[in-house]
Parts: C-alpha cells; sequence; structure tokens
C-alpha cells in the first residue's frame, strides 16, 4: 500500500488525476473502473483539463462503474449515471458504448446484475484500474457491511449513513433512493491497480480503521489492505487518525 499524503482537496484532485492518466498515457487502451460521489469530482475535472490540453484521449478507454441507484419508476432528478456524464463523459471524447453503468431501472434487476457481473468477468486480466471512494461506514462502492463479502453485482439496500452521505445530491432527502445495484467485492480485488480516494475529517476514524485495522466484512474497505497495488491518494484531515495512531508514517 502507498498512502500519498495531499494538503487539501485540491492537491488530492490534481495527485489522483495525474495517477489515471499516466494510466490512460501508458496504456491509451485502459479499462477503467470509475466511482461516484463528491471525493472524485476535483479528480474529474482534472481529467477533463488533461483531456482539453490534449494531454490524454479517453477514445480508446473502456469505463465501468461501481453502483447506481435503483429508483424503479420514481423520478430523482438524477442518477450515477448521469453524474458520470455532467462530471466527465461528455466533456471528454469516449465513445458511448464503451461505457458500462448497472442499469438501475431495469425491469428484471437480477438478470441486470447477472450481465453487469458477466461484462466485468470478461475484462480480460480485470480492470486496469479502479477508483474508489470510501463511505463513513467503510462501505466501497455500495458494498456496505455485512457478516460476508458478497463477490458479484447485486441488490443492496443502503446503511443509514450511506443514505446521509447522498444528501448533498438532493435538495429533498426524501427523494433519496434507499437501494442500490452494486459490484461485489470480486471486480475490485481482480483490478491490478487500485485508487482509494478521501477527504475531509468524517473520512479520518474510518479511513484509519479500513487500512490499519482488522479485514473484515463488517469495514468493507478493510479487504483492501490485502491488495497489492492499492494506491491511497487522501488529505491531511482524512489521514488525521492514522498519522495519530502510527507515529512511525513519515507521511
Ligand atoms: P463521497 O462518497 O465521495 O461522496 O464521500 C464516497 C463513498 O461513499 O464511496
Amino acid at each position: 500500500m502507498t498512502i500519498v499524503w495531499c494538503s487539501n482537496y485540491e492537491e488530492l484532485s490534481r495527485k489522483a488525476a495525474a495517477i489515471i492518466a499516466s494510466q490512460i498515457i501508458i496504456k491509451p487502451t485502459s479499462t477503467i473502473g470509475f466511482a461516484t460521489g463528491s471525493t472524485p469530482i476535483g479528480l474529474y475535472a482534472n481529467l477533463v483539463k488533461k483531456y482539453q490540453n490534449k494531454e490524454i484521449s479517453f477514445a480508446n478507454v473502456k469505463a465501468f462503474n461501481l453502483d447506481e441507484y435503483i429508483t424503479g419508476s420514481r423520478e430523482v432528478g438524477w442518477s450515477f449515471s448521469s453524474f458520470m456524464q455532467t462530471h466527465l463523459f461528455s466533456h471528454v471524447d469516449i465513445p458511448e458504448e464503451n461505457t458500462d453503468i448497472p442499469n438501475g431501472v431495469a425491469e428484471d434487476l437480477e438478470v441486470e446484475c447477472a450481465r453487469y457481473s458477466e461484462a466485468l468477468s470478461e475484462v480480460p486480466g480485470g480492470l486496469d484500474y479502479q477508483i474508489l471512494g470510501i463511505g463513513t461506514n467503510g462501505h466501497i462502492g455500495f458494498v456496505e457491511p455485512n457478516e460476508f463479502y458478497p463477490l458479484d453485482t447485486h441488490i443492496v439496500d443502503l446503511a443509514e449513513s450511506s443514505i446521509i452521505g447522498q444528501r448533498p445530491f438532493f435538495e429533498d432527502w426524501s427523494k433519496i433512493p434507499t437501494r442500490a445495484l452494486t459490484v461485489g467485492i470480486r471486480p475490485i480485488m481482480h483490478a491490478k491497480q487500485l485508487l482509494l480516494i478521501a477527504s475531509g475529517p468524517e473520512k479520518s476514524e474510518i479511513l484509519q480503521k479500513a487500512l490499519f485495522g482488522v479485514v473484515t466484512s463488517k469495514v468493507p474497505a478493510s479487504i483492501l489492505q490485502l491488495h497489492k497495488n492499492l494506491t491511497v491518494v487522501a488529505d491531511k484531515e482524512a489521514l488525521a487518525d492514522i498519522l495519530a495512531n502510527n507515529p512511525e508514517c513519515s507521511l
């Protein structure tokens, strides 16, 4: 595990973008697992800048996403699919057919889970990079704390803290979906490289538990300790507990 210390969110966003841009430069046909949420917004803004400056092209990149709300016929105003359009895809040259995300309004959600798991399993050698955020309860994607690790794409009832975590995206909190489709642990752990980004004091305690605590499905992100190529890019507020508990860390 490599931890990249950043003094603030802007630096985190720049450094995380530099890592993903390097991947695309080294392998223009990379398959990348993208994440949604507040944390990757700055990373995506920096990737868009790099595209506009002609430093990178997404023309041959393939994109998967971690998760999507289940909304049924309810109109909630946005989705993780629209988030990706707003913050990245509509600003770069990625072909639409190169992007895939679980379909939260599929008629048969179990069939959709199977389709998405299969699509991920067909990526040769696994995703080149998987971008991850972390929930305050330790979730990655929407793999919530549980007695076991779900391996593949599944339907999940969101934990209360995960529902609260969606508030920045909704004016009317009563519209926040309570269920989602999410990948399981398998495609994440099979990815060749992982980039975990975390910002702000509310992530500090869980980041310490996830990266230095017991590996347990009750803290889903703790399994990332077992991955061979985990890079954590976090700001000093998110790293506060790690620094306090590991005085030997020379970040
Ligand atoms: P956030 O969410 O980036 O909005 O904090 C991270 C996550 O829940 O995975």
